[in-house]
């Protein structure tokens, strides 16, 4: 249905369903550009004592991932309604002890067996379970109650066995658990929950690099883990989501336009959805039907996505530019050239900032000691900071990577060209876009360098 006779009501719900920048995709059809790790996750839940370990950047899409492969194997269950796997999330402050509770306690509500039993006695004879269903308490604490780690087994048997399939337990941000005694304990677990046979299915997200990074020396420990470590989504993911939302509302998009939003999202699908978002409502907005986005809706839908992001994200930024000097905006401009994994020189920022001041013909520019002294002020605390030493000497990267995305969409807002080969990597990728057949080399490619 074209969008501009939608009634709100639909349109907002139709909306949410499908951008969703402030919550995990939770449905195959909407995550894109994930099929192989969907595969390999699906594959790994058939084998018993078998984990997922879901790692990577903040923001590429861990929660996504975690949510869609768990929904898909409920999906999948005879006897499963979808979206009831049990979902963790993690805290400075968690146990394993609170963490296995609440699997139990989650469990107990939403396995079928005890929704259609739970206020009468009999059934099946559990220690852990029945007891706390002869008191007919029904705030289900089991947490206090376990002294060792045979305790948290004994407990996850007896809610294995209350399902007719394995169950699937999402723990989310599992790095934020920063105890190693907690840590050690959850390899542990780990390894006994395999040798003991017990099929409680658990898919880990982390923000780290490396594994190491959350589960350090215990690594051994948890020889069963299948591991996935999650890049930025693809160029054709990137777009997928836009061009996908908008042919929902039956809304045309150049091939043109939808370059520019996988490029400047960075490989963060919480940008793509953002723009599409604040594109949408835009075109919902205007009186008459909309057939097509224009160029002028798109820098638009920018301003307002730059506007409508978190001060957590933006707080960087907002304080690297606002210096006395008023000169740093640009500056921070010119550190996009630091790719996300290579770091990048001053020098090579000092081209790029008289690039972007050639556009800006008022102002005054920089020379190169002034230059390099904000580059190397961005790595202070007072100026963000926006920057962090790369690994070789005299590199520079961003501290936060996805910060890079934001400073991305501030620039384009001000419709600033960054790159000095832009025209010719637009041309590449309108090319490549154009080709008949979808290429997966080029598609999944990285981005030209500086975007
Ligand atoms: N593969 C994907 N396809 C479409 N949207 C995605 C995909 N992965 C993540 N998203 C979206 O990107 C944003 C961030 O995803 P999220 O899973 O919360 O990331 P993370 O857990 O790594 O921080 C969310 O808005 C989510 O809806
Ligand atoms: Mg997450």
């Amino acid at each position: 249905m074209a969008l501009n006779i939608l009634d709100r009501q639909t349109f907002i719900r139709e909306l949410h369903e499908i951008v969703t920048p402030t919550h995990p995709v939770l449905y195959a059809k909407y995550l894109k550009g994930r099929d192989i790790q969907l595969k390999n996750i699906e594959q790994a839940l058939f084998a018993v004592g078998r984990n997922v370990f879901i790692y990577g950047e903040r923001g590429v899409g861990k929660s996504s991932l975690a949510a869609t492969a768990a929904n898909e194997w409920m999906k999948n269950q005879a006897d499963a309604d979808p979206n009831t796997y049990i979902d963790i999330a993690c805290s400075p402050d968690s146990t394993i002890y609170g963490l296995v509770g609440n699997i139990a306690r989650q469990a107990t509500f939403k396995s079928r067996i005890l929704k259609k039993s739970v206020k009468s006695s009999f059934g099946i004879n559990l220690k852990w379970i029945t007891y706390k269903r002869d008191n007919e308490k029904i705030e289900l604490d089991f947490t206090k109650e376990l002294n060792d780690l045979s305790d948290c087994i004994e407990l996850l048997k007896e809610v294995e066995s209350l399902y007719h399939f394995p169950l699937i337990v999402v723990v989310d941000e599992v790095d934020q658990i920063k105890n190693p005694v907690e840590i050690e304990r959850l390899a542990n677990l780990l390894k006994q929950l395999g040798d003991k046979r017990v099929d409680v299915k658990f898919i880990f997200t982390g923000v780290a690099k490396t594994l190491d990074e959350i589960l350090g020396s215990h690594r051994s420990a948890a020889r069963q883990l299948e591991t996935i470590e999650l890049p930025k989504l693809s160029w054709d993911a990137r777009w997928d989501i836009a061009k996908d939302a908008l042919s929902h509302f039956n809304v045309k998009i150049d091939d043109d336009i939808c370059i520019r939003i996988a490029m400047i999202s960075d490989g963060y699908p919480f940008y793509v959805h953002l723009i599409v978002e604040k594109l949408l409502w835009r075109l919902f907005s205007i009186e008459k039907e909309v057939t097509h986005v224009e160029w002028s809706d798109y820098y638009e839908a920018v301003n307002d996505a730059v506007n409508g992001i978190s001060a957590e994200l933006s707080r960087p930024y907002l304080q690297a530019v606002t210096q006395r000097s008023q000169d740093y905006e640009e500056v921070v401009w010119a550190t996009l050239v630091a790719d996300n994994n290579i770091g990048v020189y001053i020098k090579e920022m000092y081209t790029h900032y008289k690039f972007i001041m050639a556009q800006l013909k008022e102002k005054e520019v920089l020379d190169q000691d002034r230059f390099y002294n904000r580059v190397r002020n961005l790595l202070k605390d007072q100026y963000g900071p926006i920057l962090a030493k790369g690994l070789k000497s005299g590199q520079y990267v961003y501290k936060e990577k996805m910060l890079r995305g934001y400073v991305r969409l501030k620039a384009e807002a001000q419709k600033i060209h960054l790159n000095i080969d832009e025209a010719k990597a637009i041309d590449d990728l309108r090319f490549k876009a154009n080709a008949s057949v979808k290429s997966t080399k080029y598609y999944s490619s990285k981005a030209p360098r500086g975007w």
